[in-house]
């Protein structure tokens, strides 16, 4: 929910729509939504991904669109966490682009107020995906890896987090399918994808879903 109407909006130059500063302020104070991330076709795959979960990890948060979407689809008694540096971040977003801690947690917040006792718990972790999943314990339902797109980061996400997964639970790769039929991505998730999950594959592990830039995996064994 936001304040200003779509079409004023629109009308906002760039520069202007992008200045970090800016953004920051109005998204804080609810003025405008977090940037939108994903295709309607993307939070599909999420969100059944995030069927009956009770655990799920989001890796990059930004401005909380899909840490939004998430909290709308987990039920009370979930809990949702919620993994980002903030900060200017080179491999995961494009250049001038950044997202404030003080507004993300206030746009989160604002979506808990209005779920009531119906909202899952959320718990932030402003540090890197893999120092959180160093100290980690217990078992995860699903991870959503959309943090640092390149390669060896993504890769590193998969191997820090694939162990805490349960069976049954799921592995969500945003920016992972370019070049495949109807799909788009960025190389470094969609190299890991292809690596990990298409042809031989990783055993014990399967693709449960996909669509548009996103793949969701599940542990089977
Ligand atoms: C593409 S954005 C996430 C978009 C968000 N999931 C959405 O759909 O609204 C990438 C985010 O990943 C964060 N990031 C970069 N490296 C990270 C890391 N190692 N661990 C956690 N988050 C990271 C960045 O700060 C940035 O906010």
């Amino acid at each position: 929910m936001s304040i200003l109407p779509a079409r004023l909006r629109r009308l906002t130059p760039t520069r202007l729509r992008d200045d970090v500063r800016l953004r920051a302020l109005a998204v804080g104070f609810g003025l405008i939504p977090p940037r939108t991330m994903h295709s309607p076709a993307d939070a599909r795959v999420l969100l059944d991904a995030a069927r009956d979960a009770r655990r799920v990890v989001e890796i990059g948060v930004y401005e909380g669109a899909s840490a939004l979407a998430l909290l709308d689809g987990l039920g009370p008694g979930a809990e949702l966490h919620l993994i980002d540096p903030f900060g200017s971040r080179p491999d995961a977003l494009p250049s001038g682009w950044g997202a404030s801690e003080w507004a993300t947690r206030r746009a989160l917040a604002r979506a808990v107020r209005r779920r009531g006792r119906q909202a899952p718990r959320v718990r932030w972790h402003v540090a890197h995906s893999h120092e959180v999943a160093s100290r980690w314990e217990g078992e995860v339902d699903l991870v959503f890896i959309d943090g640092d797109h390149s390669e060896a980061g993504c890769e590193l996400d998969w191997s820090s987090w694939r162990g805490f997964v349960a069976v049954g639970g799921r592995v969500v790769f945003h920016d992972a399918r370019a070049g495949q039929p109807g799909g788009r991505g960025l190389p470094g998730p969609t190299a890991v994808v292809t690596r990990r999950f298409r042809g031989e594959g990783t055993p014990g592990w399967e693709i449960a879903g996909e669509a548009d830039r996103t793949v969701a995996v599940r542990r089977t064994g």
